[in-house]
């Protein structure tokens, strides 16, 4: 690589909507230490990019410039020390930052193979929803087979990996979502119950089926409350957006007496060894689930990368169920 390796990446230099994504073009470093670069073929759009293109989300230090959070591509340079990859190899990968673009950089532990039988493309879609869904409902929501689970905003990309992991799990998937397009979207990926919170009480409608053992919320507000009254005893709400405020006043009550856990985390921030060590159990946990066809990224939409403006136009919108990705 004697060349220097030039990309397009995007970013938002003043905040505000679409409009405010510049594709601007750069220069790469070779890859560093430990670091992979991808031959970019597909970026996922999580809605935490939206947020930082709306000036609220700044990366974490050391975080590539650009938005983009997770990149499908072949290998195209291995930095010191990186084994287990070959060049050319096709990838997904967890970034930092910089994930919309021709070429992103990986630290190597946040890199996966592309599970068999999933399209490169389509591997985009996988790395931001199938890293926070096992490390908040596997590991701190420790799910069990035959447990209840619900989630809202189940049509999400967060929400629609999340109802099929559960009930690759043997868990009781119960989902709220707000068009009866997307309702219906949750129930063909395998959700038993499914309330539109638009139309009907959809706590009245969990304590009907039952109650909740974990939840993944990622609306906040008045759920928070609501969601506690739906949890069973000894039941775990893990929160991991607040859609609707981040301050509430709650009744510690029910939590006492029902022995109930509160906790939730955020994945962009943390270190590549707590990524590497939430990649080594996805590959171990998730990636069978894949291949054996229990678990498929469920793409909404695909859009050139010049045209990442139209892309979070669609996230705006709100209107979509499943992942909106770009193609490089
Ligand atoms: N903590 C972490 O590590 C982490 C990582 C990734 C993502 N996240 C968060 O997870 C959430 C989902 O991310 P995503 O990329 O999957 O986003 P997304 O596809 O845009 O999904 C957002 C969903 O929220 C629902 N929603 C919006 N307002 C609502 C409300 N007031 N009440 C109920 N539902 C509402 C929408 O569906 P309806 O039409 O049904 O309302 C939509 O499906 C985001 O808030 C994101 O910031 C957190």
């Amino acid at each position: 690589m004697n060349d220097p390796l030039r990309t397009r990446i995007v970013t938002a230099p003043q905040p505000g909507g679409p409009e405010a994504l510049r594709l601007e073009e750069v220069t790469l470093d070779p890859p560093g230490p430990g670091e992979i670069l991808i031959r970019v073929a597909a970026s996922g759009v999580n809605r935490p990019d939206i947020i930082e293109r709306m000036g609220f989300y700044p990366p974490p230090p050391g975080a590539p410039k650009g938005l983009g959070l997770e990149v499908s591509g072949h290998v195209l340079a291995l930095g010191e020390g990186v084994k287990g990859f070959d060049s050319g190899q096709p990838v997904c990968a967890l970034v930092a930052g910089g994930g919309y673009a021709d070429i992103a950089r990986a630290p190597a532990g946040s890199v996966l193979p592309v599970p068999r039988g999933v399209d490169l493309v389509n591997a985009a879609g996988l790395p931001e929803t199938v890293f926070t869904v096992w490390t908040n409902v596997f590991e701190a929501g420790a799910l069990r087979p035959g447990e209840r689970f619900l989630v809202h905003g189940g049509s999400s990309g967060i929400g629609t990996t999340a109802i099929q992991m559960a009930k690759a799990h043997g868990a009781i998937v119960i989902a709220t979502a707000g068009s009866a397009q997307k309702c219906a979207a949750c129930r063909r990926l395998g959700a038993d119950h499914v309330f539109n919170y638009r139309e009907e009480d959809w706590l009245e409608g969990v304590k009907a089926a039952g109650g909740a053992d974990v939840i993944l919320d990622m609306v906040g507000g008045d759920y928070v409350a609501k969601n506690l009254a739906a949890l069973n005893r000894f039941g775990r709400l893990v929160q991991i957006a607040f859609l609707n405020g981040s301050r509430v006043e709650i009744d510690l009550m029910g939590v006492m007496l029902k022995r109930q856990t509160i906790t939730g985390s955020t994945l962009r921030a943390r270190s590549h060894e707590e990524k590497a060590a939430i990649a080594s159990a996805v590959r171990q946990h998730v990636w069978p689930w894949i291949e054996a066809g229990q678990v498929r990224p469920l793409i909404d939409s695909t859009y050139p990368l010049a045209d990442v403006a139209k892309a979070h136009e669609r996230m705006d919108s709100m209107a979509h169920a499943g992942k909106i990705l770009l193609v490089a």
